[in-house]
């Protein structure tokens, strides 16, 4: 979501004139777009802007996101060189700001939350040239307890099914063959023009516009991911087999303090749809261990849960205190070293089930997008529709391969890759 923000604030700086340098260096005007998501995301933002002001002298700097939003005037105080802080809710007005900083104003905010809007732009300048992020929906309106985002992006804004798919349309055009819907929780998606599309009908229709042969979306909530969405993708071949579904934790007493509205049952009901289609669909999610209160019983529950699902792949964090947030006044605060041993441990069975898992691979034959090339060993770097990545060899042949689809033939498997030989 960072990344396309950063995008879009490019194009839209663009469309004002300005143009886009290779280094902080050549610069007159430095962008920084942050996260608050845990605490060390948040500490990196205050150690680059001292390096900043340390090897920019007499440049202009802007601090734009997460850590825009929850600091606001404050980060005027800490980094006094800093001169826009402007929140992702009011990025639409940033037009204005630039003309106000050009004007001689030496600080300027974008802070407010109350946007009805979201942040389309005119231009959005695209980094990967096959690969483009679509914004369907932006901030979110569930309050897990841990959690900032509500906080840093505001409310939920869905944007018209019609000005999505003039994007995806536009995209084809200029020869993006993959798309992926972002949103904090696209599963809440809700068409705000009387056509009401669900996100289960916004995925179709993505998947649909000509051109177009792969729709990956991202994050989904299981409170809000209905069966649609797994019918969706059985039945249309562009929707990728790969469902992101975050779970946090696998005991319900821990994810009733957190606030995430399911029970353990609940969300294995959705795994259990997601087993029953007739593609085979990988699913990954995220995990926090040592949220307060989490006891030994509740991290082996999480561990039982990693197991019976048998996860393509996991994100996991410890838990992080963050301003504002309802977990804050929870008592049992796990400490570091014990989150550290859950997270060690989380990621040493999650890794032997990645090993087995993509053992099973091997022989087959799966179509990827080719999205690099590795001087250094010679192989082609390939993604396939269930997003892992497979590395292969194309013998005899010096075709750029690029944004191409190419069929390969797995022949050896690893925890986080695959590798193969193309066929085609
Ligand atoms: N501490 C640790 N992890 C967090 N996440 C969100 N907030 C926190 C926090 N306070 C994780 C969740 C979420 C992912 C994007 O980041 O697992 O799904
Ligand atoms: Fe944060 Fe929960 Fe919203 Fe996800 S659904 S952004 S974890 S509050």
């Amino acid at each position: 979501m960072n990344v396309h923000d950063s995008e879009k604030v490019i194009g839209t700086l663009i469309g004002q004139g300005y143009s886009q340098v290779d280094t902080p260096e050549a610069a007159e005007l430095v962008f920084y777009n942050t996260c608050s998501i845990r605490d060390k995301a948040e500490q990196k933002v205050f150690n680059r802007l001292q390096q900043f002001k340390k090897d920019h002298k007499g440049k202009t700097f802007a601090v734009l996101g997460c850590v825009a939003q929850q600091e606001g005037d404050k980060i005027f105080e800490k980094a006094p060189h800093v001169s826009l802080v402007c929140g992702s809710a009011s990025y639409n007005k940033l037009p204005d700001l630039l003309i106000q900083l050009e004007t001689g104003n030496k600080r300027v905010t974008g802070l407010s939350l109350d946007t009805e809007e979201t942040f389309d732009t005119p231009m959005t300048r695209r980094d990967n040239p096959h690969r483009a992020y679509i914004t369907i929906i932006e901030g979110c309106d569930k309050s897990c307890a841990y959690c900032v985002v509500p906080f840093t992006r505001g409310p939920e804004r869905s944007r018209t099914s019609a000005s999505v798919i003039a994007e995806a349309r536009q995209l084809a055009a200029a020869g993006y063959t993959e798309i992926q819907l972002l949103g904090q929780n696209v599963n809440s998606y809700h068409d705000p023009s009387p056509a009401g599309w669900d996100f289960a009908a916004m995925l179709d229709n993505v998947g649909k516009v000509p051109g177009i042969r792969r729709v990956r979306f991202t994050t989904s909530h299981p409170r809000d991911f209905v069966k649609g969405i797994i019918d969706a993708i059985d039945s249309n071949p562009s929707l990728c087999n790969h469902v992101h579904l975050p779970v946090q934790s696998g005991s319900t007493r821990v994810l009733d303090a957190m606030q995430r509205l399911y029970t353990r049952d609940q969300y294995m009901q959705r795994i259990a749809w997601m087993k029953q289609a007739s593609r085979p669909i990988a699913i990954t999610t995220d995990i926090i261990v040592g949220f307060p209160g989490e006891t030994e019983e509740d991290f082996e529950a999480t561990l039982g849960l990693i197991e019976e699902v048998e996860y393509d792949s996991l994100f996991s964090f410890k838990y992080s205190r963050r301003p504002n947030t309802p977990a804050l006044a929870l008592g049992d605060q796990i400490p570091e070293e014990e989150k550290g041993r859950r997270l060690t441990i989380l990621q040493e069975r999650q890794r032997a089930i990645q090993v087995r898992r993509n053992a099973t691979y091997v022989g087959m034959v799966e179509e990827c997008l080719v999205e690099g090339f590795n001087k250094a060993t010679g192989q082609w770097i390939g993604r396939t529709s269930q997003n892992k990545t497979l590395n292969f060899l194309r013998p005899g042949s010096d075709e750029d391969l690029l944004g191409k689809y190419v069929e390969v033939r797995v022949t050896r498997a690893g925890p986080n890759s695959l590798a193969g030989e193309c066929v085609n």
